[in-house]
């Protein structure tokens, strides 16, 4: 990493007790690099919430694939938005459920939309999208 400013944050001692005993669970060696981590997420939401450029994300579903046409109405989903659909991972985690992870890729909002209508087709007992970036335009 090259050109490091220093800077000095006045924070309330409280506040920095919990920011460090977070910070060790989540395994940081320092808060230098939590900081900019949180400084980074914060970066990529903005980018989410506003841009037009090219985002990253993973959608995943938990279902049960016996509910009627459940599978069916994810995949019809994908096809629908096949610009925005990378890959897709479907792992069959026991007798009934089904575990699917997709990578999608595209202008922030329609990646949300699709993201939105999978998680929200009947049926689906768990549903996470994770935002992410090409980590081109983040220091
Ligand atoms: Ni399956």
């Amino acid at each position: 990493m090259t050109d490091l400013s220093r800077i000095g944050i006045a924070i309330p001692g409280e506040l920095l007790d919990k920011f460090d005993e977070l910070i060790e669970k989540r395994g940081y060696s320092n808060r230098s690099e939590a900081f900019r981590d949180l400084i980074r997420n914060e970066l990529v939401q903005e980018v989410w919430q506003t841009s037009d450029t090219e985002v990253f994300g993973i959608v995943t579903l938990v279902y049960n694939h016996h509910v009627r046409q459940l599978t069916d109405k994810l995949t019809d989903l994908q096809h629908e938005y096949h610009h925005a659909v990378m890959s897709s991972l479907h792992v069959h985690l026991d007798h009934d459920n089904c575990l699917e992870v997709i990578l999608v890729r595209g202008k922030a909002q329609v990646v949300q939309k699709l993201s939105n209508s999978l998680i929200a087709t009947k049926g689906v007992k768990h549903g996470r999208f994770t935002v992410t970036t090409s980590g081109q335009n983040l220091p």
